[in-house]
């Protein structure tokens, strides 16, 4: 059997930490007197927070300075801290811990792969924290994805060349830098959406037992793309 190990984005994946993001971004953008809607949430899914805030100004059409937008960054994520600090492991999504139990029992390892300055924090506040054998999060990369950078880093903690891991991921950013790095990509939500992944589920109690112990006994496990 090939060895293999998995690389977990967080949010949307694990812990569903965007409508939090999306609340300190709306209360943002109300400040600065424009709507911010869930759809407008969605750009900025997988993206990092300096990114994130670009998005935001470009959606209200607001030019501000260099220091505004520092300001505006830290009060963003004070709000955002406010929530995140209060999470339980009952904000573990369905079917995560079941597929962790799963990957421990077969002895394949697990890292992290977020793009979130704050993953450590979350994955403490929801107690998983020290399941995973190695964390890359926005702190540890230079370039966020789809830059294949943060899986690259994820695959040298789990001490195995990139086609030897396998992807988790909730947005397309994601999927294109897990396909980018030559990893094995699985899309966790809207198949539409994520129609580049190798693999699509709606969500994590959809993978099986079965699916991983077959996604680790075929030599190549990458799905022809068109
Ligand atoms: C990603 C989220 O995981 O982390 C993005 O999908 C978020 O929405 C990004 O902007 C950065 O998060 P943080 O916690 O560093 O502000
Ligand atoms: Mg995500």
């Amino acid at each position: 059997m090939q060895k293999t190990g998995v690389i977990f984005d967080l949010d949307g994946v694990i812990v569903d930490t965007a409508k939090y993001h999306y609340l300190a971004w709306k209360n943002l953008a109300n400040k600065l007197g424009f709507e911010f809607t869930e759809k407008h949430n969605e750009l900025l899914k997988g993206v990092s927070r300096v990114r994130s805030l670009e998005i935001l100004l470009g959606i209200g059409n607001i030019k501000l300075s260099e220091e505004k937008k520092q300001e505006y960054l830290v009060t963003k994520n004070e709000e955002y801290l406010g929530f995140i600090t209060k999470m339980k492991s009952d904000e573990i999504l369905p079917g995560a811990l079941e597929l962790l139990d799963t990957l421990d029992s077969l002895g394949i390892k697990y890292v992290l792969g977020s793009a979130s300055k704050n993953a450590p924090l979350i994955l403490k506040q929801v107690g998983i924290f020290e399941r995973f054998t190695g964390i890359v999060d926005g702190n540890s990369v230079s370039k966020a994805k789809p830059d294949p950078e943060v899986f690259l880093i994820g695959a040298k903690k789990l001490n195995l060349p990139p086609e030897h891991c396998v992807v988790f991921e909730d947005a397309i950013a994601g999927i294109e830098a897990a396909n980018r790095a030559d990893m094995v990509s699985i899309g966790i939500g809207n198949e539409e959406t994520l129609h580049e992944a190798d693999y699509n589920f709606e969500n994590l109690t959809e993978v099986t037992s079965d699916f991983i112990k077959k996604l680790i006994s075929v030599k190549n496990k990458k799905k022809h793309r068109a």
